[in-house]
């Protein structure tokens, strides 16, 4: 039987979370300032916020774009993995997460390394082309989007750079056949066409890791 994330034992999480503390008061402080805002809680979870700082700073990533800013917590995660270097662009539609964003990455001291963007997502990714190309790009917004914002980090990510993107398992429905709302199902096969590219695409090499939503993974090797 395969098992996922923690091999499906509280105890290994608990063990996870105790050994590498992905969340300090910092991180904490900005779910708990969502949630009194209302902000929907869809920030990534704490491993998930260790795991993309990680994968920032092995990729030497210090040009980076993330689509969906929520309330700036994935951001301040990536950010730490730039180690005080470089740029985040950060691209979000809502005015009042963008607003959130702000003061989470004020009170982070990371202000200087991040560029916020308020509008959507394909139209900033437009504008931003000519200051590529772009070292890492973390896709975490609308699924139905997810093709186009793989077309766009196709064509704007350097050979060497990597796309990484959340929810790849669809919240446990990317492999149904059926689906109880249209909109459901129309997330689901924007998020599988994703996976379904990406992994044939000979441009990268690409791997999906079994983390409790999924996150896709790619680096660009051609
Ligand atoms: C899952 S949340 C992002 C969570 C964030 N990455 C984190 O982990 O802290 C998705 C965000 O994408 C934004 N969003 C949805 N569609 C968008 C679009 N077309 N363009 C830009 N942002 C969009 C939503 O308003 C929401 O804040």
């Amino acid at each position: 039987m395969q098992k996922e994330f923690s091999q499906n034992d509280k105890n290994i999480a608990a063990y996870a979370l105790n050994t590498f503390k992905p969340e300090d008061n910092i991180l904490k402080e900005v779910r708990d300032r969502a949630k009194k805002l209302e902000i929907p809680a869809i920030h990534v979870n704490d491993m998930d916020g260790k795991h993309l700082e990680v994968l920032i700073a092995m990729a030497n990533a210090e040009k980076i774009i993330e689509v969906g800013t929520l309330a700036g917590y994935s951001a301040i995660c990536i950010a730490r993995g730039m180690q005080n270097k470089g740029i985040l662009h950060t691209i979000e539609i809502e005015q009042k997460h963008y607003d959130a964003a702000k003061t989470s990455f004020k009170n982070a001291n990371i202000s200087h390394l991040i560029k916020q963007h308020l509008g959507s997502a394909l139209n900033i990714l437009k504008s931003l082309e000519q200051e590529g190309s772009f070292d890492a790009i973390f896709i975490d917004a609308d699924k139905v989007s997810y093709p186009d914002y793989l077309t766009w980090a196709e064509k704007n990510i350097r050979i060497g750079g990597i796309i990484i993107a959340d929810n790849t398992f669809a919240w446990g429905h990317i492999n149904d056949s059926h689906f109880e709302t249209l909109e459901l199902e129309k997330q689901v096969k924007g998020i599988r066409e994703f996976n379904q590219r990406i992994a044939n695409n000979s441009n990268f090499k690409a791997t999906i890791l079994p983390t409790g939503e999924g996150l896709t993974v790619a680096v660009r090797i051609s």
